[in-house]
């Protein structure tokens, strides 16, 4: 029989052998097959019923990959709460503005937890959760095999997000720049720039848009962004002009009214049509036009709308790749808002 020293030294050297695969990048498909069979199921139901309520919930799990995953990789720091021993965690920061769908994260944790209680990262929660909202979005074109075994972070700083994420005002060689900060290409910074054929922005996010020229944007565009801009404080307008409401694009820009589409937030390449026209929200959008490689790749994509599905579909494998700092702890928390034992 082992001894009590020896079974805690097996314990010990398990959790570590654990903690190292979570941490030392051994992600793998199908992770929870033994331990929680069926999460991804679970995730996929939620997911599935919430966009089914408002196709919003979608385009905010998407843009919470991105902001998880740039900073401190796929950890979940993105989601935890302010407390009073840390109240300046990432969603504090001013670049996360609008950042949305943290109840329906908690709604599906609390039903993995159900299932296999302490078994299931927020982290992977997160990445399973954007995987089927962007595949739920883009009609299945969209998808790709969800690696998991992340562990949460416990660490979380408002400062760290301002600095990791890319403002809307940036040129392109400050995207170029931050982008490969973390490793990604032009390429790659053009491709997940797509994802904004979906979703909102405040019009805080595109000021700038509204004086910016007609080299930059459709004059017609630039009304309809300025008289909407116009109805309150601060509101929010749809990234793509497809999902503007048909009477503001009838009055503005009347050769694009056959182009609305009756589903609202649909991913797919129309982000570099609409480029191309000079009709984006963003100034970082247009900046895309601005470079060589990056232009090339513009117009790929806006020709090859099955290429662009692929290829989103890497990038965002990719993207949930990015690890912890070396080094970091990790845990699987209880609750998403908040570290254990805090
Ligand atoms: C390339 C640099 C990027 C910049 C500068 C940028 C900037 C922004 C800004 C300013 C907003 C609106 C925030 C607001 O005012 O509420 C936004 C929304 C959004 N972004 Fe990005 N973004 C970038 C890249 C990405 C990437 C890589 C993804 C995902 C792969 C992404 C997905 C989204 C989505 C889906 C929305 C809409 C969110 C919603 O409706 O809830 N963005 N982005």
């Amino acid at each position: 029989m082992m001894t009590k020293a020896a079974a805690v030294a097996v314990v010990l050297v398990m959790a570590a052998a654990m903690a190292a695969e979570a941490m030392g990048g051994e992600l793998k498909v199908g992770y929870y097959e033994k331990s929680c069979k069926g999460v991804e199921n679970v995730v996929k139901y939620h997911v599935a019923k919430a966009i089914k309520a408002n196709r919003k919930n979608g385009a905010a799990l998407v843009r919470l990959i991105f902001h998880d995953c740039f900073v401190r990789g796929c950890d979940a720091s993105v989601l935890l709460d302010p407390t009073p021993e840390n109240p300046s965690t990432e969603k504090t920061a001013p670049i996360n503005i609008g950042l949305a769908a943290f109840e329906l994260i908690d709604e599906i944790k609390a039903a993995v937890e159900e299932r296999c209680p302490g078994t299931v990262s927020c982290s992977d929660i997160l990445i399973y959760a954007a995987h089927d909202a962007s595949s739920l979005l883009s009609n299945g074109h969209v998808t790709f095999p969800v690696l998991a075994g992340r562990l949460d972070g416990v660490h979380s700083h408002a400062a760290e997000a301002q600095q990791d994420l890319p403002d809307s005002t940036f040129t392109i060689a400050q995207l170029i720049h931050n982008f490969a900060r973390k490793n990604f290409t032009v390429e790659e910074l053009v491709i997940l720039s797509g994802a904004h054929a979906v979703g909102v922005g405040h019009c805080s996010s595109l000021r700038a848009r509204l004086t910016a020229p007609p080299t930059q944007i459709l004059p017609a565009y630039r009304g309809l962004l300025a008289r909407k801009c116009a109805a309150g404080p601060d509101p929010l307008v749809p990234n793509n002009i497809r999902d503007e409401d048909k009477a503001a694009v009838a009055a503005a820009i009347p050769g694009f009214v056959p182009k609305l589409r009756k589903v609202n937030d649909f991913l797919d390449n129309s982000y570099y049509h609409n480029n191309l026209a000079r009709i984006v929200t963003f100034n970082s959008d247009w900046e895309l036009l601005t470079e060589k490689e990056a232009l090339g790749h513009v117009k790929e994509y806006a020709e090859n709308g099955t290429l662009w599905d692929e290829d989103f579909s890497d990038s965002l494998v990719k993207l949930s790749k990015l690890p912890m700092p070396h080094g970091s702890q990790g845990e699987i928390r209880k609750q998403c808002r908040y570290v254990n034992h805090h």
